[in-house]
C-alpha cells in the first residue's frame, strides 16, 4: 500500500539512539503497522486480548495469542505459555511479536519479547487511552508476583508504536475516564493549553511528553519520577480502598490532593489550585475524597510508598514547575487533606 492510500497520522519519534522509534497517532493510525515492522521479519506472533478488534492482515505467517484480561493473568505463568507458543510456531530472534491490546498486554507482550531469544523486537498497538499515553511508550515491561505489582520486568524499547483512537470507540467508559486521568497529569506537565486540542493532538503531546523525559531518563534514576505526578497519593487511595478507585480515578484525585499540598507549602497560588480541578472536573473525574479515609491511614500507607526515603516524599507543583519534594511534614499532609475535604 502506498503512503498516500493511508490514513494521515502524527508521528512523535523517541530518539534513543540505535533503539530510537517513532509512535504513529490518529484515526486508523494501525494501517501503518506495516512501517514499523522489522524487515527482518518472517514470522509474527500477536499478543491479544478477546473483545479487541484485530489488526490488518501482516502479509507474514502470523500466530494470535489470546491472553485472558485481568492482573491475576499479568504473571510469570503467562509469560512462559507465550514463550512456548512462540518457540513451537518457530518465532526467530529476527521475527517480531506484537502486542495489541491495554497495558496489560504491552506489559506481557513486551516482557516476553524481552525475554525471548534473549530480546526479540516488539511493537506494540494501544488500544485503551491508558496504553497510549502512558504503558505503551518508554520500554517498561513486567508482570506482577503474589508478592507484589511489577516486581519482575525489563527495559525493553519497543520497535515502534500505534495509538489508533479507533480502537477507543470499544473501550467501556470506565476504562476510558481511567486513562484520562493519566492524560490530566500531562497538563501540568506542559505549559501548553491541552484542553484546546483535538483527541487525537492531545494523545500526541501526551506521548510527546513522556517520549522527552524517558530519553531524559530511560531507566527511570531521575525526572522520570515526575510521571507519577499525583501517584503517591492516588497509591494510598487505591490501597486504602482496597481497588474500589481504579488506577487513573485515584490518580485523579490525587492530583488535587497533590495541587492542595503545593498550596500549604506556598509553591502554587489558589488559581493553580482551581486549575487543577477545572482539569479533573472536565474529565468526568471524582474530585472529592474518598469519605472512608482516616488522615492516619493516609500517613500510613504514604510513609509505606517506595519514593518514601526521607520521610513524606511528592511530587508537587511549583514555581519552576514540576519536582520532587522531601521530606514533608505530615501536619502540611494533613492540612492540604482537610482543606480537600472542606472543598468537596
Ligand atoms: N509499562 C508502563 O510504563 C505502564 C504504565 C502504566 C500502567 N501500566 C500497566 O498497565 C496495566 C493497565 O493497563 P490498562 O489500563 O490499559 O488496562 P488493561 O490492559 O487491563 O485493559 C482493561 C480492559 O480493557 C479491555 N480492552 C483493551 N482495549 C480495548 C478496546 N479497544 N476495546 C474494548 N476493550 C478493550 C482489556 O481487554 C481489558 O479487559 C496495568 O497492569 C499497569 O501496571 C504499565
Amino acid at each position: 500500500m502506498s503512503l498516500n492510500s493511508l490514513p494521515p497520522v502524527q508521528e512523535v519519534a523517541v530518539p534513543l539512539g540505535e533503539r530510537s522509534y517513532s509512535v504513529f497517532v490518529g484515526m486508523g493510525a494501525v494501517a501503518h503497522i506495516h512501517r514499523l515492522l522489522p524487515t527482518s521479519a518472517k514470522r509474527a506472533v500477536v499478543v491479544t486480548q478477546s473483545g479487541i478488534a484485530a489488526i490488518p492482515d501482516l502479509e507474514i505467517p502470523t500466530l494470535t495469542i489470546h491472553i485472558p484480561a485481568g492482573e491475576e493473568h499479568k504473571s510469570l505463568s503467562t509469560i512462559e505459555d507465550l514463550c512456548r507458543q512462540f518457540a513451537q510456531f518457530g518465532l526467530t530472534r529476527n521475527d517480531v511479536v506484537i502486542g495489541v491490546g491495554g497495558g496489560l498486554v504491552t506489559d506481557v507482550a513486551g516482557f516476553a519479547a524481552s525475554a525471548y531469544h534473549r530480546g526479540t523486537a516488539v511493537v506494540h498497538v494501544a488500544t485503551t487511552l491508558l496504553a497510549m499515553v502512558d504503558a505503551a511508550i518508554g520500554g517498561k515491561t513486567g508482570v506482577n508476583l503474589p508478592e507484589g505489582k511489577n516486581l519482575v520486568g525489563a527495559f525493553w524499547q519497543p520497535s515502534g508504536v500505534i495509538c489508533d483512537t479507533n480502537y477507543l470507540d470499544t473501550l467501556p467508559e470506565r476504562e476510558l475516564r481511567c486513562g484520562w486521568g493519566e492524560v490530566a497529569k500531562y497538563h501540568f506537565l506542559t505549559g501548553d493549553d491541552m484542553l484546546a486540542l483535538s483527541v487525537e493532538q492531545r494523545i500526541a503531546l501526551c506521548v510527546k511528553i513522556k517520549a522527552d523525559i524517558v530519553v531524559a531518563d530511560e531507566r527511570e534514576g531521575g525526572i522520570r519520577a515526575l510521571l507519577n505526578y499525583g501517584h503517591t497519593f492516588g497509591h494510598a487511595i487505591e490501597t486504602t480502598t482496597h481497588h474500589q478507585y481504579a488506577h487513573g480515578e485515584a490518580v485523579a484525585i490525587g492530583l488535587l490532593c497533590a495541587a492542595h499540598l503545593a498550596h500549604v507549602l506556598g509553591r502554587i497560588d489558589s488559581a493553580r489550585v482551581e486549575h487543577h480541578y477545572n482539569v479533573i472536573q472536565t474529565y468526568g473525574l471524582q474530585a472529592s475524597l474518598p469519605s472512608t479515609m482516616s488522615a492516619q491511614e493516609w500517613l500510613e500507607v504514604m510513609a509505606r510508598d517506595k519514593k518514601a526515603l526521607d520521610g513524606l516524599t511528592f511530587i508537587l507543583d511549583g514555581p519552576n514547575g514540576l519536582e520532587t519534594v522531601s521530606p514533608v511534614a505530615q501536619e502540611s499532609v494533613v492540612e492540604a487533606l482537610n482543606r480537600m475535604a472542606s472543598k468537596s
